[in-house]
């Protein structure tokens, strides 16, 4: 197929359908993982109070899922609550709590209406029963659908995650099933939250910040790192595209040399 080369930088001058021709539907990343950041200072910038910023985030939600969703994306991780975001005021950790209810009550309809599997991962146990009601329900739901698989990040932390999987692991150990030299990258993985996914190829950040805040801290080892000033409630279509642009254009190397380097001399 003959490539265009759009020049990301000029963007805004770009339509989505030349986006959408730029991009090899045949090299689409398996697993995109996202931070989804700023909505607070999206609220600020129309002096807005915080919760507003999450309420236009969640309308960004919806958007990212039905893109990723018709683009035929394998998986879809969004990061919604870490672990350390119960440091937040009581009132904003209540109003993104129900805000994620809701979006699971109205949207489970489209969910299940466009083959979607949802899934949560992160500790469950601190979790609120209504909250964990609901995204039971929508588990239960839509397991057994075979388009995107969509993970929210809910209480999620990389430490807690791993942690968790140290636990079962030792468990695992003291009861003699497993031996420690058994012990590899694959029992890691297979005791993760994530332990029936692939590992993010491209791990998506609004908001400009230069950070990981504890995300998926073991899967993204080679993961593609792609950072957009466009805060979370403005992303769109397009930020979508050209992250997936920007990601076609990566040389993924895994610790060999790039291939062109590979002419004997
Ligand atoms: C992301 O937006 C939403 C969550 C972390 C839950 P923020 O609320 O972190 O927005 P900023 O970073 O303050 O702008
Ligand atoms: C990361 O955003 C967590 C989520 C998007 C859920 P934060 O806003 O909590 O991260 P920091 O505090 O800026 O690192
Ligand atoms: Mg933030």
């Amino acid at each position: 197929m003959a490539m265009r080369r759009v020049d990301l930088a000029a963007i805004d001058r770009i339509t989505n359908e030349d986006l959408l021709s730029e991009l090899d539907p045949a090299r689409l990343p398996r697993h995109v993982a996202i931070i989804m950041d700023g909505n607070g200072r999206w609220a600020a910038k129309r002096r807005l109070p915080r919760v507003a910023g999450h309420r236009a985030g969640a309308d960004a939600v919806r958007r990212t899922v039905e893109t990723a969703a018709r683009l035929g994306l394998e998986c879809l991780t969004l990061y919604a609550f870490s672990t350390e975001n119960w440091k937040r005021p009581r009132y904003e950790i209540r109003a993104l709590m129900d805000l994620l209810v809701e979006y699971l009550a109205k949207e489970l309809h489209s969910l299940k209406k466009n083959n979607i599997q949802f899934r949560m991962i992160g500790r469950s146990e601190e979790l609120h029963i209504s909250v964990l009601e609901q995204i039971r329900k929508g588990e239960l739901a839509t397991f057994q659908n075979t388009g995107l698989r969509l993970n929210i990040a809910l209480n999620y932390g990389g430490r807690t995650e791993i942690v968790d999987a140290f636990r079962k692991i030792a468990r695992d150990v003291a009861a003699g099933r497993v031996q420690p030299d058994q012990i590899d990258d694959e029992l890691i993985n297979h005791n993760l939250y994530t332990r029936s996914l692939p590992d993010p190829d491209l791990l998506i950040r609004t908001s400009g910040e230069m950070r990981i805040s504890n995300f998926l801290l073991w899967q993204i080892a080679y993961s593609e790192i792609h950072v957009t000033e466009t805060l979370w409630p403005d992303f769109c279509e397009r930020d979508l595209l050209a992250a997936l642009i920007d990601y076609q254009k990566r040389e993924r190397r895994y610790g060999r040399i790039g291939h062109l380097e590979d002419v004997p001399a």
